[in-house]
């Protein structure tokens, strides 16, 4: 056992590499930590990491300090999304633009750079899922390189300390520019109407009401690209990692594409794009036996809970015909994902395209090899590849 009294240990220390055995250690030793650095209470435990995100009534979604962009979440707003992203609504732009969009890329990929070499992470994984959004929220191909650089720039302040606020004006700084192109782009879809889900998301109330060009703007590229694209990008790039690395993978997949769903289940349970996510207590409350004062800022760590051999056999042990559903990495209760649906989608066009657009894929070893980055949201980047052209 390590000393888990170190009270000045933190999942910040983890990084890069694999956080697992310090996680293990909590898990086991200490499953309600307070980390120094998040300045919270770190909740370990499957069980508990479950119940936390579950019961709204004992536990609030509440950002971390610092974090100004959580103020939105209303229970209509909650309904807004379930109406926006459900199979309904979405499927009719798969054909329109998400699959368009995939393989424009893919053309993309295929024609730059050296014959027969790629980086995935790059040119396939990063824009993608945001690329997709920014479309069916009707903006054109010329802004997407803006909402993918302003994408990150959130994307680095979530994985920010606490205190590091030049993360957090740097991510203003790029949200001003794009809310401005958004705007552009309400005004001229409400002079002259388009088939996307902007023109779906203007019918939608909220209180009676439709919603006001700052709500469009919230909803669209704030909430929605931030949650439905950080999280999709990371998990393709974790399905590629996997499926190039784990003996036998990608030949099964190759053979199978029956097996894709599956595999893609046990890489969310394995790698989820999400390392830890927030809440705080109503009450005076206690979970595992430690007691947790009112208000007290939680982060449930959704990796740990993936791999806690309570709930998961083996749990190490990465296992294509593992049972899924399990898992929490979309989150479970009131906030549970409403993308799920839309992020399965991108994942398995994504591992397909690769299957059928690069022969004989497999990491290039004679460049810079992935590593597990970050601390909050986490992936494997680079992933240099080859195929046969
Ligand atoms: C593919 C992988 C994805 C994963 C692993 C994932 C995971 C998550 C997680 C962990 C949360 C936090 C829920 C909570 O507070 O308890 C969340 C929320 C959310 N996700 Fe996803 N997500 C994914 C894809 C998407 C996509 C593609 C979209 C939209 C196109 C999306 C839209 C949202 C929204 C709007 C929320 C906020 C829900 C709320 O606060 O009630 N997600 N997601």
């Amino acid at each position: 056992m390590t000393n888990v009294s170190d009270a000045t240990r933190s999942l910040f220390h983890q990084t890069p590499g694999e956080p697992y055995e310090y996680l293990k250690d909590l898990r086991e030793n200490c499953p309600v930590y307070f980390d120094p650095i998040l300045q919270g209470q770190f909740i370990t435990r499957y069980q508990d990491v479950y119940e936390v995100m579950f019961n709204a009534k004992r536990f609030r979604l509440q950002a971390r300090p610092g974090e100004a962009y959580d103020e939105h979440q209303s229970k209509d707003r909650v309904v807004t999304f379930r109406k926006l992203l459900n199979f309904k609504t979405v499927t009719p732009f798969l054909d329109t633009i998400i699959r368009p969009e995939l393989h424009r890329l893919m053309d993309r990929l295929v024609a730059a750079g050296e014959v027969g070499k790629a980086e995935l992470y790059r040119d396939l994984a990063d824009p993608f899922p945001a690329n997709v959004i920014g479309l069916l929220f009707g903006m054109e191909h010329d802004d997407l390189p803006d909402l993918v650089r302003y994408r990150n720039a959130r994307a680095a302040f979530f994985n920010a300390p606490s205190d590091d606020f030049s993360a957090l004006e740097e991510a203003q700084k790029w949200q001003a520019k794009v809310d401005e192109r958004m705007r552009e782009v309400i005004a001229a879809q409400r002079r002259s109407p388009k088939e996307n889900l902007l023109q779906f998301l203007m019918t939608v109330e909220e209180d009676g009401k439709l919603l006001s060009e700052e709500d469009l703007i919230q909803v669209t590229v704030r909430d929605i690209l931030m949650a439905g694209s950080e999280t999709a990008t990371r998990s393709i790039a974790n399905a590629a990692y996997r499926m190039l690395t784990l003996p036998g993978v990608y030949e099964r997949l190759l053979n199978d594409r029956t097996l894709i769903p599956d595999f893609l289940e046990e890489s969310l349970r394995y790698d989820p794009p999400v390392h830890i996510f927030w809440r705080a207590a109503n009450d005076d409350d206690e979970i595992s036996g430690c007691p947790i004062s009112k208000d007290a800022q939680l982060y449930t760590s959704i990796a740990s809970a993936n791999r806690d051999p309570e709930m998961f056999a083996d749990p190490d042990t990465f296992d294509i015909a593992r049972a899924g559903g399990k898992h929490v990495s979309f989150s479970v209760g009131p906030h549970l994902c409403p993308g799920a649906w839309v992020g399965r989608n991108e994942l398995k066009l994504a591992v397909e395209a690769l299957l059928d657009r690069l022969p004989n894929l497999r990491l290039d070893t004679d460049e810079e090899p992935p590593q597990l980055t970050e601390v909050i949201l986490r992936n494997w980047v680079p992933l240099h590849v080859r195929y046969d052209a």
